[in-house]
Parts: C-alpha cells; sequence; structure tokens
C-alpha cells in the first residue's frame, strides 16, 4: 500500500475535480490545511531525484500577479528550479503537480500560470535570482535556457470567488477546462484504448485529465508490445507560440500517469531519458 492507494477516492477526485481557478476571494488558506499542504511535500517520496524547491509565499493586495489574475489571494506558491537544465523544467511539472493536486483535494483551489508578472514575484518570492536587465520579459522567467535559479510557474492558493469572474474567464472555464483529448487520440502506435488492460486503461485516463498551458495536451503515449513500458513524450518538434517551456506540461501528464499507478498498487521504475532536446518520461512497470 502507499498513500495513493490508501487514499484512492481522494485522489481521484482531485484529479476528477480540479479546474484552473483565476478568481479568489480576499482571504488566506486556513492554518491547519496549510500545515498538512507543506507536510505533504516534505513526506512525499518523489520516485526520481531532482532540484525542485517549493516556495509558499504571501502575496500583495492590489498587485497583479499575472495577466488573468489581477486579485490574487494571499496565498500563493512558486516552484523553483535551475533553469539551465531542461530535466529541471519538466521535473517541476512532476513535482509542483503533485503538491496543487493535493491541495485541490483539500478544497484549496488553484491554477498553474508560467506568465506570472515577472517584477512582482521577483519582489515576493525569497531566494531566487533577477533577471539581468538586458532580458527581462514582463512575464514569466524567459525563453530557453536562461541561466539561473527562478520560479518556472507560480500558483495562486485559495478561496474560488464566482462574482469576480470576468468574461475570459468564464470563458475559459466553461470552454477549455473540460475539454480533454479522447485516450485513443493520444496513442503514438496502432494502441486502442480496449486493447489495454484495465490497469492501464485507468492510470491513462487519469494522465489525459492533466492540465496544460493553453489545454494544448500536447502529450503522447507509446506502449510496448507487452503493455510493460509506457512513454510519456511531447509531440516530436512540438513549439507553443506563446509558452516557451512546453516540457513542463509533460511532467504533469507523467505525474497523473504515476498517480494512477500508485492509486492501484503498481510499483514501476520512473526514468527521464533525454533524447535530442526532449524529454521522454519512461515508466517500466515492476
Ligand atoms: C504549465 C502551465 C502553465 C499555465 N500558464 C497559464 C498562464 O500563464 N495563464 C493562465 O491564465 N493559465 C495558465 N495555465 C492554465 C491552463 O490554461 C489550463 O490548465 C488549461 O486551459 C486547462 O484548463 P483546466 O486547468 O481548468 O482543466 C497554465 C497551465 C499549465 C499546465
Amino acid at each position: 500500500m502507499n498513500m495513493f492507494s490508501e487514499n484512492k477516492n481522494f485522489w481521484e477526485n482531485a484529479i476528477n475535480s480540479r479546474r484552473s481557478v483565476r478568481s479568489y476571494k480576499r482571504m488566506p488558506v486556513s492554518p491547519e490545511t496549510m500545515v498538512k499542504i507543506k507536510s505533504f511535500d516534505s513526506e512525499i517520496a518523489i520516485p526520481f531525484s531532482h532540484s525542485v524547491r517549493i516556495e509558499y509565499f504571501k502575496t500583495r493586495e492590489g498587485k497583479q500577479l499575472a495577466n488573468h489574475l489581477k486579485k490574487p489571494p494571499e496565498d500563493a506558491v512558486a516552484f523553483i528550479t535551475d533553469t539551465s537544465n531542461i530535466l529541471n523544467i519538466t521535473a517541476v511539472g512532476f513535482v509542483g503537480e503533485l503538491a496543487l493536486l493535493y491541495a485541490q483535494g483539500l478544497g484549496v483551489s488553484n491554477c498553474w500560470f508560467g506568465h506570472y508578472i515577472l517584477d512582482e514575484i521577483e519582489q515576493i518570492v525569497p531566494n531566487i535570482d533577477i533577471l539581468k536587465q538586458s532580458n527581462r520579459p514582463r512575464v514569466g522567467y524567459g525563453k530557453g535556457n536562461v541561466n539561473g535559479i527562478h520560479a518556472v510557474c507560480i500558483s495562486p492558493l485559495g478561496y474560488f470567488e464566482p462574482d469576480g469572474m470576468r468574461l475570459l474567464d468564464r470563458f475559459a472555464s466553461t470552454v477549455m477546462s473540460f475539454k480533454r483529448k479522447s485516450l485513443n487520440e493520444l496513442f503514438t502506435d496502432n494502441i486502442s484504448e480496449t486493447s489495454l488492460p484495465d490497469s492501464l486503461k485507468f492510470a491513462f485516463d487519469m494522465a489525459r485529465k492533466a492540465p496544460s498551458a493553453g489545454n494544448t495536451q500536447h502529450w503522447r503515449f507509446k506502449v510496448s508490445t507487452d503493455f510493460k513500458t509506457i512513454d510519456i513524450v511531447k509531440i516530436k518538434g512540438y513549439t507553443h507560440f506563446k509558452w516557451e517551456h512546453c516540457d513542463v506540461d509533460i511532467g504533469i501528464c507523467a505525474a497523473h500517469f504515476w498517480i494512477g499507478l500508485s492509486m492501484q498498487n503498481i510499483n514501476c521504475e520512473l526514468n527521464q531519458v533525454l533524447e535530442d532536446d526532449s524529454v521522454t518520461w519512461r515508466f517500466k512497470l515492476l
């Protein structure tokens, strides 16, 4: 047994109920809940070595955190790493999503933001490097391999405020939020959903529900003929005109798949394989 199989309903509900929330009440996360969220981060055994730092911080009232987050809640979290290495970038997705799903399960809404307001985040998040004047974007930490320790993404943490929803938020939450590709659209080879063992189908279903920037779902699933090796990869050559760090999303999807396996007590060896300039998340089922 593990923490996911012992609390299968908690994790399944967290995955099925999570939606990006961009409108919040201006109040803190309850102190007891915050203690739980922070201790989860220190207790969870991430199945690979990584150097992602999770930093919880307080926001400033009236200060915008992102284009679509004009009035942030009091609490937020940043996912920080050395951004010169693509393996760190994709690990941010995996580690961050576990933390955000746990918060979701405790009733704390959140939303990944890659395009946070850089000036504001650099002022309020401790122990990150300040980008040099010459390569400063307005939002996010920059394009490509940026040297230094930066927040790859942030997320607000708080309670939904329906009255604060603007037209765009309503559009995003009703049109983009719920739409996910079917499993059959996500396999790279001639695999169909019906040929899979139920246990794998379940884990893939958890994976396909992962969030991605702009809901692009640019992950694909490769399954070996004996169903023992599963690769989660970015579509070959994929880039997005707006979101520069689309390997984060692949890490998020891998986290959902790993939770799906763990909920069923399926053990695996998990490796990130660097091929050309792309990372494959390789699961070898044991
Ligand atoms: C890595 C990542 C970065 C994101 N960055 C932003 C962002 O900068 N601004 C924003 O409004 N939403 C952002 N989102 C939220 C996505 O738009 C959202 O997850 C997607 O539309 C699917 O909707 P859902 O999360 O409600 O299912 C981001 C999501 C991910 C996974």
